[in-house]
């Protein structure tokens, strides 16, 4: 069964549609009035944006972006757009949805980028943040959970695009990559 690749459950279910509640709420408020575009980064932000925004309580719209920078379990450190936004952000008040953030190089791109095109303000949600890991110095404004330093699956985060279906987040089975 493709869930025995698991060695144990990092984050459960139910910590996560809570954690998302506490998001949720924050967001909302700090966002009062502002309409903001909140944008999920491709793929692996798909469960957690959808668990998030049902939890946003203000006016606010959804697009997707996505960008490529891993192959298996190590950064490339090269991050490419591979679908852009549908619509301008000039102007608008921009929140980035991501499933996690390892060495931060991803976010620091994407980041720049959204300015480059006129966002007026650019801050960030992720569900994981691995401190240990960062190379680049750039933190997320909202984190669902720190994690330790160990390769992470499910609730959106891959291992060669799978797993991303598992309703909690694990830790991978080191033999599957070593
Ligand atoms: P960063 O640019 O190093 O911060 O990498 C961010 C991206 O790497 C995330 O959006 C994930 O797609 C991927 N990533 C980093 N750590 C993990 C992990 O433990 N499991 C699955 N994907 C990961």
């Amino acid at each position: 069964m493709f869930a025995d690749n698991v060695e144990k459950v990092l984050i459960s279910e139910e910590e996560i549609v809570s954690r998302c509640k506490e998001l949720g709420a924050q967001i909302s408020k700090d966002y009062e009035g502002k309409d903001p575009i909140i944008i999920g980064l491709l793929k692996g932000s798909v469960p957690f944006m959808a668990e998030l925004i049902k939890n946003i309580t203000i006016d606010c719209e959804m697009e997707f972006m996505a960008v490529s920078s891993y192959s298996g379990v190590e950064s490339m450190g090269d991050v490419k757009i591979v679908k852009d936004l549908d619509r301008s952000i000039k102007g608008e008040n921009v929140l980035i949805v991501e499933d996690i953030v390892d060495t931060g190089k991803t976010l620091e791109k994407v980041k720049e980028l959204l300015y480059s095109k006129g966002a007026k303000s650019v801050k960030v949600v992720s569900l994981l943040d691995k401190p240990s890991r960062r190379i680049v110095d750039i933190e997320a404004e909202y984190v669902g959970f720190s994690i330790p330093d160990a390769f992470v699956i499910g609730f959106g985060l891959d291992f060669n695009q799978k797993y991303r279906n598992l309703p909690f987040v694990g830790v991978l089975k080191e033999e599957c990559y070593k």
